[in-house]
């Protein structure tokens, strides 16, 4: 059976994957802050385990610990918007005049720096995978081309930064066969994308997990949507 690994498994999109991945008879990996308030997401096939992006010595713990392991997919799920949450005041968060730089900073550290280290600590496992898939969900409000509504700085750039690790990984690591992409997940109803969300995380994970299923080397360093369809950087 091949092995997913997903980060922020604990609620939302991530929760979800775990759900979809495990029924479709995965061996599934759920990371989280604090796995011990997700028991009843493991089982034979799931596996609950600690890891913070904010304390990298988890991510090198957790990667020692499955050394050998070969693991599929690297799913990118966790992310924050910070402070200011979208779901209360949709894109009238972080405007101009108003920012604030350590929530910034620990924005950079989950979105960008988080995804990276995780590629960089799990590069070994998912080389040595069959199927040799790193993912991050980054979002539409990192593309510069759709952004029309402005506003939103410290969100949107940690997601087109991610974007750009994603791009160069894909580069980086085509010669080991690993297929490297950001995907946007769609606008979801989770804790993060509020209730007037069109989506439901049941139908958000599934088209993720289409695009992932039909991931060719062609198709590395491009930002999908979860409909399959490609958006403009
Ligand atoms: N929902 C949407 O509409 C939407 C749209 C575009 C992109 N996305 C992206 O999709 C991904 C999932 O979003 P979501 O809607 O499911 O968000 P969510 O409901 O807010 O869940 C976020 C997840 O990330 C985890 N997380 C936060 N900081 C972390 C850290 N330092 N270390 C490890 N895990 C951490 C949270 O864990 P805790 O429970 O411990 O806080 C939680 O499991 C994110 O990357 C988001 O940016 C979502």
């Amino acid at each position: 059976m091949p092995t997913v690994l997903v980060t922020g498994a604990s609620r939302g999109l991530g929760r979800e994957f775990v759900r979809q991945y495990a029924a479709a008879g995965w061996q599934v990996i759920a990371c989280a802050r604090n796995p011990d308030t997700m028991g009843d997401l493991a089982s034979d096939s799931t596996v609950l385990q600690k890891l913070d992006l904010l304390d990298p010595a988890t991510i090198t713990a957790l990667a020692n610990a499955l050394v050998d392991r070969p693991i599929d997919i690297l799913l990118n799920n966790a992310g924050t918007m910070g402070s200011q949450s979208f779901a209360k005041h949709g894109l009238n968060v972080q405007r101009f005049g108003q920012s604030d730089y350590a929530d910034w900073e620990h924005l950079f550290q989950v979105n960008v720096l988080g995804p990276m280290r995780m590629a960089e600590a799990f590069v070994e496992h998912v080389a040595a995978s069959k199927r040799k898939v790193i993912v991050t969900l980054t979002s539409m409000v990192g593309s510069m081309a759709t952004n029309a509504a402005g506003g939103l700085y410290a969100y949107r750039s940690s997601k087109a930064a991610a974007n750009a690790i994603m791009k160069s990984m894909s580069i980086d690591l085509a010669a080991r066969g690993i297929i490297a992409t950001p995907i946007h997940p769609g606008w979801a109803k989770t804790e993060m994308g509020g209730p007037n969300a069109p989506l439901n995380p049941v139908d958000a994970v599934a088209g993720v997990r289409r695009v992932i299923d039909g991931l060719t080397p062609e198709k590395a360093g491009r930002f999908w949507q979860f409909d399959g369809t490609e958006m403009p950087w």
